[in-house]
C-alpha cells in the first residue's frame, strides 16, 4: 500500500504529537504556580531574597551538592563558573565536539580557546581516551556535557583531570535529577528542560564554598555588600519569580523523570530491531534522565518528514556541530575535522519524550515509527 493510502486509511485515528507541550505542564500545576507567583508579588522583594535562597537550598539538597548559586541562564552559569575559576586568555578548555553551542560559547566568552574532542559514537559523550590525548600544558579545565540526559563517564574523566591538576566540570543543562557525581556543574532552567522555569534561569552546583561565593559575587555586579564592588562583575541573578516557579516544579522532578524513563523504556522495546534505526545505547534501567530520546537513521530527513505526515513532531539536536557553525568560522575548522560529531549531526533525530505525553500519544509515536520503518526510504516527500 502506498504511503498516501496508508495515511488516508489512518486519518480518522490521527493524533497529533507535538514535540513538547509546556502549556500542559503549566496547566497541571496552575493552582500551585499561581500561589507561588502571588507569594513573590506580595513579598515586595523582586531581586534575590528569600525565594531564591530557598530554591538554592532545596535544589542543592536534591542534587547532593553543598552549594547552589542561581544565575540568569545556563549560558551565564557556564561563563561565571569559568570566570570564577580564573579561566581566560591563553587557556584551553576541553569540550565535546557535539554539544549545544552554549558549551563552546562560554569558553569563548571568557577569552579562552575551545579544545574540541570527538565523542564516543555510542554514547555521544566525551571519550576519555581522546580526552586524555587532548590535554596539554595550556589545558585549564575539562568540560563534560551530559548530553540528552545521559551522564558522561565522570570517573575516568575525573582521573584524567586529577592527573593534570585541572578541574573536571560538567555542563549539566540536560541532566536535572541525575546523579551528578559530586562534579561542579552548570545547570539551565530553560523552559523545555526536565526542570524548566517559565523563562530563563540557571545555576551552578558545587561543593566548593569559595567557588560558590565567587560566582555569587561575580553575578551580582561583583558586590557582596550593596554599592561596594570588589570585582568587575555582571548582572546575572536568578529571578525570584522563576525561583518560586522552580520550587513548585522541583517537587515533581523525580516523578517526571520516572515517567520519562518509562516512556524511554517502552520506545527501546518497541523499536528494537527496526532496520536502519540506531537506538540510544542506554539500558532501560539506566541512570539517564532522558532529556531527549535521540535515535539515528541514515535517511534522517526522510524519516522526519514521514513522521511529520503522521502528525509526530521531531527535532534535531543538533543539525550543525559548533565547529561548522558560522559563529566559529574564524577558527578555521575544516569539514571532516570532527567526523563523529558531523556524522551524529547528519543522522540524529529526537522523538517526542516528555512527562506530559499521554499514553495514546506514546503509542502514536510507536506506531508511526514502526510504520515509517516499513516504507522504503523516500516513499513520502
Ligand atoms: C547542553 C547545554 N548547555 C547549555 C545550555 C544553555 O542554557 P540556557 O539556554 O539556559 O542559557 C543549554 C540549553 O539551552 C544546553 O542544552
Amino acid at each position: 500500500m502506498s504511503a498516501i493510502w496508508m495515511n488516508i486509511w489512518r486519518w480518522p485515528e490521527r493524533l497529533m504529537v507535538p514535540f513538547l507541550d509546556l502549556g500542559r505542564a503549566t496547566a497541571e500545576l496552575r493552582g500551585e504556580l499561581d500561589q507561588a507567583v502571588a507569594r513573590v508579588l506580595d513579598s515586595g522583594r523582586y531581586i534575590l531574597g528569600q525565594e531564591v535562597e530557598a530554591f538554592e537550598e532545596e535544589f542543592a539538597r536534591k542534587c547532593g551538592a553543598r552549594h547552589c548559586v542561581g544565575v540568569a541562564s545556563g549560558l551565564d552559569a557556564l561563563i561565571l563558573l569559568l570566570r570564577a575559576l580564573g579561566v581566560g586568555e591563553g587557556d584551553q578548555v576541553i569540550v565535546p565536539s557535539n554539544t549545544y553551542i552554549a558549551t563552546w560559547l562560554a569558553v569563548s566568552a571568557v577569552g579562552a580557546e575551545v579544545a574540541p574532542v570527538d565523542p564516543d559514537p555510542r554514547t555521544c559523550n566525551l571519550d576519555p581516551e581522546k580526552t586524555a590525548a587532548a590535554v596539554n600544558s595550556r589545558t585549564r579545565a575539562i568540560m563534560a556535557v551530559h548530553l540528552y540526559g545521559r551522564i558522561a563517564p565522570l570517573d575516568p574523566l575525573r582521573e584524567i583531570a586529577a592527573r593534570h591538576g585541572i578541574p573536571l566540570l560538567a555542563d549539566a543543562a540536560q541532566a536535572h535529577g541525575a546523579n551528578l557525581g559530586g562534579c561542579t556543574s552548570a545547570i539551565s532552567f530553560y523552559p523545555s528542560k526536565n526542570l524548566g522555569a517559565l523563562g530563563d534561569g540557571g545555576a551552578v552546583l558545587t561543593d566548593d564554598a569559595a567557588l560558590a561565593g565567587k560566582i555569587r559575587v561575580l553575578g551580582n555586579y561583583g558586590s557582596r555588600k550593596k554599592y561596594f564592588h570588589e570585582l568587575r562583575g555582571v548582572n546575572s541573578r536568578l529571578d525570584p519569580l522563576q525561583a518560586a516557579v522552580l520550587r513548585v516544579k522541583l517537587r515533581y522532578l523525580d516523578c517526571w523523570n520516572q515517567r520519562r524513563r518509562a516512556i524511554a523504556g517502552h520506545y527501546l522495546e518497541a523499536f528494537e530491531g527496526i532496520p536502519g534505526l540506531t537506538l540510544p545505547c542506554d539500558a532501560k534501567s539506566s541512570e539517564s534522565v532522558w532529556h531527549i530520546f535521540a535515535v539515528r537513521h541514515p535517511e534522517r530527513d526522510w524519516l522526519a518528514r514521514q513522521l511529520a505526515v503522521e502528525g509526530v513532531e521531531t527535532l534535531i539536536h543538533y543539525p550543525v556541530p559548533p565547529h561548522l557553525s558560522a559563529a566559529y568560522r574564524d577558527h578555521g575548522f575544516e569539514k571532516g575535522a570532527f567526523p563523529i560529531a558531523e556524522s551524529i549531526a547528519a543522522t540524529v533525530l529526537s522523538l517526542p519524550l516528555h512527562p506530559h505525553l499521554t499514553g495514546e500519544q506514546v503509542e502514536e509515536v510507536v506506531s508511526s515509527v514502526c510504520l515509517a520503518a516499513c516504507l522504503p526510504a523516500g516513499a513520502v516527500q
